[in-house]
């Protein structure tokens, strides 16, 4: 499973490529304008920066919301760098666009998949990737994660090649039910990443252990 981070955070970007596990990030229009980078010049210039940090896939969206406004866009996002991706909503014109783009040979990143028939419909229209958002639909006190096991087995019985991105993921437990469901990749905030490494055992261990070592070299 590909890790993918999830904000424009420069900071935060550079600090997961470090840990070495890191293979893309994704953005959205919501954490661009976080990073208070606004102005599409500046927009086009953070996602540069973005892609000169990471090799991996970068998830770019589209603003425009017409099929004419999401090509035009699309190719002016794709020109920024040969890793990113654009990122088009779940909606008709998009899947248009995203027929467009496969044609195009650009990578796509369907977001804003909060069903099985709208991945069934990103994957025909040949999406790269399909980001089904898990915390949003846990918000409503559904069970989130249900959509990537039936996203998964759609996609396996269909022998579709879009990949399963997980998205909107809050905290550790999801990233490792989203791994056991059978997503293909999980885009995470730093903290979720971050989780992953604690436990409370490995901290009282490595206390013991360096004790014992102390000990020893008396
Ligand atoms: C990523 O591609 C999505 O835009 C993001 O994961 C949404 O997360 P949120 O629900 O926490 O805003």
């Amino acid at each position: 499973m590909k890790f993918f981070i999830d904000t424009a955070n420069l900071a935060q970007i550079s600090e997961a490529k470090e840990l070495g596990i890191l293979d893309g990030v994704t953005t959205n229009p919501s954490l661009m304008a976080k990073e208070g980078v606004t102005g599409k010049s500046n927009i086009y210039k953070h996602y540069k920066k973005i892609c000169d940090i990471v090799s991996g896939d970068v998830s770019a969206e589209v603003i425009s919301t017409d099929f004419a406004g999401m090509i035009k866009e699309g190719k002016e996002l794709a020109m920024i760098s040969d890793n990113i991706v654009v990122k088009v909503p779940m909606i008709k014109d998009g899947i248009k666009a995203l027929v467009e783009f496969n044609k195009l040979e650009i990578k796509t990143n369907c977001t804003l998949v909060f069903s099985a028939g709208q991945a069934l419909l990103a994957a025909k229209a040949g999406a790269t990737y399909v980001s089904p958002f898990i915390g949003r639909i846990d918000d409503m006190s559904w069970t989130g994660m249900n959509l990537i096991s039936d996203i998964f087995e759609v996609y396996s019985m269909q022998g579709f090649d879009t990949e399963i991105l997980a998205a909107s993921i809050r905290n550790g437990l999801h990233i490792v039910d989203a791994a056991k469901a059978g997503a293909d990749v999980v885009t995470c905030p730093l903290d979720a990443i971050l989780s992953l490494l604690k436990h409370p055992l490995t901290d009282i261990g490595l206390a013991k252990f360096l004790e014992d070592h102390a000990k020893a070299a008396k």
